[in-house]
């Protein structure tokens, strides 16, 4: 479904990706983990359309994408909750999920049925949808998020870190929604420097370090990878003597 093939990215004189390639398959759940810098925003911005890419190539359901405006990827089914949510404080919840529906030509009442649907998958958004999203809590701003991207209807959807910041009780109820939507069929790209929670959710990871993918292999494989229980999931390995 999604094909990154050698991409190489950065800002200015900077070189932030080399040769990074990566794919997901239809209806697949798969992770990014990395440390902080390692480039997994950069990554996954440029995917959506937001950074430019120097080299290489990007390739959604067959086509070719690196190029495109970050507008026409969303109308393709790509779509990316950002990291630090980017919510409107001061509009109502329901606000704030119509603009996730902006790009797509779709009449009210497609919009409002969307609406109904979302509210569906976050049963807790429901009694808040008029408040403001400014009032609710960061485990409620983050289902906003994750809402209002859906609103673009996906069939990829990527998460830039989604469990930043979030209580671990939070980070187990956005997690849980994450996999609830996968399990509607949608793909799922997830980028996280929680490793644990990241490698419960996906069947597959990658290890992205200062801008170069260093280990990939099925969920299983990397949990039990030493070199990823010692730098991402915090295991000290036990010395016998
Ligand atoms: N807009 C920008 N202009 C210049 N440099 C940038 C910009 N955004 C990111 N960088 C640099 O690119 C590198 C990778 O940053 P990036 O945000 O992609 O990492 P990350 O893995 O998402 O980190 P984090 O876990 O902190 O979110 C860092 O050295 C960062 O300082
Ligand atoms: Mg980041």
């Amino acid at each position: 479904m999604l094909e990154v093939s050698d991409i190489t990215a950065g800002y200015g004189n900077s070189t932030v990706l080399t040769g990074v390639s990566l794919s997901i398959e239809r209806s697949e759940a798969v992770t990014v983990l990395g440390a902080n810098g390692a480039g997994k925003s950069t990554l996954i911005q440029a995917i959506a359309g937001l950074t430019p890419i120097r080299s290489g190539e990007i390739r959604f359901e067959g086509e070719r994408i690196n190029g495109l405006s970050a507008a026409r990827i969303v109308r393709r089914g790509l779509v990316l909750c950002p990291e630090g949510r980017h919510l409107f404080p001061q509009m109502s919840v329901r606000e704030n999920l119509m603009l996730g529906a902006y790009s797509r030509k779709a009449g009210r009442s497609a919009i409002a049925a969307q609406i109904d649907e979302v509210l569906d998958i976050f049963p807790a958004l429901k009694e808040k949808r008029t408040v403001y999203a400014g009032s609710l809590s960061g485990g409620e701003q983050q289902m906003v998020a994750i809402g209002r991207a859906l609103m673009a209807k996906p069939r990829l959807l990527l998460l830039d870190e989604p469990s930043l910041g979030l209580a671990p009780l939070l980070v187990q109820t956005v997690m849980r929604v994450v996999g609830e939507i996968n399990q509607r069929g949608i793909a799922i790209g997830l980028v996280e420097q929680n490793a644990a929670a990241a490698l419960e959710l996906a069947s597959r990871g990658y290890v992205l370090e200062t801008g170069a993918m260093v280990i990939q292999g099925s969920a299983r494989e990397l949990s039990t990878d030493d070199r990823v229980r010692a730098a991402y999931l915090g295991v000290v390995e036990q010395t016998a003597d």
